[in-house]
């Protein structure tokens, strides 16, 4: 703990530590149902919290919330009731939302609380000094987390709260992390720069964008070279999950004991020529861009164009040789897996009543 009694940067917080008492007798409201607002919204609700749900007039997602067993309020509503506002929009929309049906609404002494630090660590939202103002953002993606906690443990997380929040910020976003499943594998304390900045990098530059590419890239490479596209599909891609399964649970020594010599002599020889000094700057100038805001304000200008935004290149994406395969095997490898477990249809019935993002990694 520094000077006034916030958890050092890096310190891990868990449960032992933590009481819900901050959370007792006051209510949440989780405005947005999508895959992490529905996870929160969930979790609060199984470890007692009242919670609230504030949703857009006409949201889809209402009927789902109202079927999970939560009240469904307009946003402003929501707001007014509230001691604590949750903002689980997307990130694109936060900024004009606050604006325009929470920051009115906002009751003096009612906290604010993110997933993820994008709004604060851009100053896309400024909430007033002293505002108790606190970011909870579990270390994986919204369904995983109702999922983990449903089963008893829960996801990593990292907590960080504004610089000018009162001090007793820290107790409350501990309890929120508590009650939400953040705290069973322990949560790191960082502040909402370090979670925004880490996390997009960590997306860019590996889960979403560099593993993607190469594995886009390898497929290729073996494709014009005459080999089969499904044979490409299985070394390139499908059997990633292989691999990072054992990193998870074994760490990369441990991964390189339990696969053959000859994989890890291969890897440890050629792995360094793929990624080389080259690709290293490269990444360096991702870190850049992310670091003096280029890229936000890139994402924010062009997320919705028609030609450049995130549905026409995932649209491109998804034509690709490499998604053709892939959408062959898994309708294959699901007929194979519908027959063995006979539980027919039962994922598409969550996927319809969950969000339609739900294959997001973050
Ligand atoms: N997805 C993840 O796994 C994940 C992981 C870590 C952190 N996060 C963070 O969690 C936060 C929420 O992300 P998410 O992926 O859960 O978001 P999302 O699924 O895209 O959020 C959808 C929800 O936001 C509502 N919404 C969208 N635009 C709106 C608007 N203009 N006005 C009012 N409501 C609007 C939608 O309402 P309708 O139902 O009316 O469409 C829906 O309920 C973000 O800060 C994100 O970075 C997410």
């Amino acid at each position: 703990m520094d000077a006034a009694g916030a958890p050092i940067k890096g310190t891990i917080i868990t449960e032992k530590d933590v009481s819900l008492a901050p959370l007792a007798d006051r209510t949440v409201a989780v405005i947005g149902y999508g895959t992490m607002g529905r996870a929160h919204a969930v979790n609060l609700r199984r470890s007692g919290i009242a919670t609230l749900v504030g949703l857009r007039p006409g949201s889809a997602a209402a009927r789902v919330a109202v079927a999970d067993g939560l009240t469904v309020l307009g946003v402003s509503e929501a707001v007014v009731r509230a001691d604590v506002v949750v903002l689980l929009l997307p990130d694109q929309v936060m900024a004009e939302v606050y604006t325009a049906a929470i920051a009115p609404h906002l009751r003096p002494d009612a906290a604010l609380g993110f997933a993820h630090g994008f709004a604060i660590a851009f100053d896309l939202i400024r909430p007033e000094s002293r505002r108790p103002c606190f970011l909870v953002a579990p270390k994986g993606q919204g369904d995983m987390l109702r999922e983990a906690f449903a089963a008893g443990g829960g996801l990593p997380g990292l907590l960080a709260v504004t610089d000018d929040s009162p001090p007793q910020t820290w107790q409350l976003a501990a309890a929120y992390a508590r009650a939400v499943g953040c705290l069973r594998g322990g949560a790191t304390a960082t502040t909402f720069r370090h979670e925004c900045l880490s996390d997009l990098f960590g997306e860019q530059v590996v889960l979403c964008g560099g593993v993607i590419e190469l594995l886009q890239t390898a497929f290729d490479t073996l494709v014009s070279r005459g080999y089969d596209a499904e044979n490409a599909y299985f070394e390139c891609v499908y059997e990633l999950k292989l691999i990072v399964d054992l990193i998870q649970r074994y760490g990369i020594d441990g991964m390189r004991g339990r696969i053959s010599g000859t994989a890890a002599y291969g890897g440890l020889t050629r792995g360094p020529r793929v990624i080389d000094a080259s690709v290293r700057a490269r990444i360096e100038g991702i870190l850049d861009e992310i670091e003096s805001g280029a890229f936000a304000r890139e994402f924010l200008a062009r997320y919705a164009d028609t030609e450049h935004g995130t549905a026409a290149l995932a649209a491109r994406e998804a034509a690709s040789p490499l998604a053709q395969a892939g959408r062959r095997l898994q309708d294959r490898l699901r007929a194979l897996d519908t027959a063995g477990s006979g539980a027919d249809g039962a994922d598409e019935a969550e996927d319809v009543a969950g969000s339609s993002d739900a294959a997001r990694p973050d």
